[in-house]
């Protein structure tokens, strides 16, 4: 369980890049200078996301195929994708969360690669069967994300699925301070890059206490 001070620490990192106008170069600095603590890192549980797991129970189907895990910190998604029987790449703009997810998975067939999402290498375009998002996009600041969205979307391949998972709230509430949560109206800037939506569900999560999730899925069409 994080503690108060570590969760401060993270936000304090977060802040002085923010302040910087370098939205993304916390994420470098908390993995490095976590050295091989987890605790300081806010979102680093050392399981699989109990929301994607669950997704994977409802529809294990869905399992075949190219995975891409976007902005996959320390692997156990990208490892629940493999379990799961896909073929998974993973990437993450931290090159320390990426040296510590192959050093944690020294044998597994997971292609772990450093990169941004927002110049990713060009030969993933519509590749995968399936893309999972969870959790990124609300750590990218408001101004950033629907050009984010329409990078995690040009991933999916014809008939193709995409899981995104993220805080969710009204567009009447506020806006939040790192993480952002996300509105309906957000999320449905997929279908504006030849998504449709498949699923869309609001609910409580299992943390304590609960946090309000949006967990929805989309099919390329076009
Ligand atoms: C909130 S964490 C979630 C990590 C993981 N999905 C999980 O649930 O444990 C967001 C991750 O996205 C990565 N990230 C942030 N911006 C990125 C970008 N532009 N390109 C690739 N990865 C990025 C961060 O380094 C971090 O590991």
């Amino acid at each position: 369980m994080m503690s108060e001070t570590n969760r401060a620490t993270a936000r304090e990192i977060a802040r002085k890049h923010l302040e910087a106008d370098d939205p993304l170069g916390w994420f470098e600095d908390l993995y490095s200078q976590a050295g091989e603590d987890t605790s300081i890192i806010p979102w680093a549980d050392m399981m699989p996301n109990p929301n994607v797991v669950d997704w994977l129970d409802w529809f294990p189907e869905a399992a075949t195929g190219k995975a891409l895990k976007i902005g996959c910190g320390l692997g156990d998604d990208a490892e629940e994708l493999t379990r799961r029987g896909f073929e998974t790449t993973a990437f993450d703009i931290s090159e320390s969360a990426i040296a510590w997810s192959r050093k944690r998975y020294p044998e597994s067939p997971v292609s772990y690669i450093i990169a941004d999402l927002f110049s990713a290498p060009a030969e993933w375009e519509s590749k995968f069967d399936f893309v999972l998002e969870s959790y990124t996009l609300q750590v990218l600041p408001p101004n950033l994300r629907a050009e984010a969205v329409r990078c995690i979307a040009s991933f999916v391949a014809y008939g193709g699925t995409l899981l995104v998972i993220a805080r969710g709230r009204e567009l009447s509430e506020p806006e939040g301070n790192m993480p952002w949560p996300l509105t309906k109206d957000d999320l449905s800037l997929f279908e504006t890059h030849g998504l449709k939506e498949v699923t869309f569900e609001d609910y409580m999560d299992s943390e304590d206490p609960p946090v309000r999730r949006f967990r929805a899925t989309y099919r390329r069409v076009k």
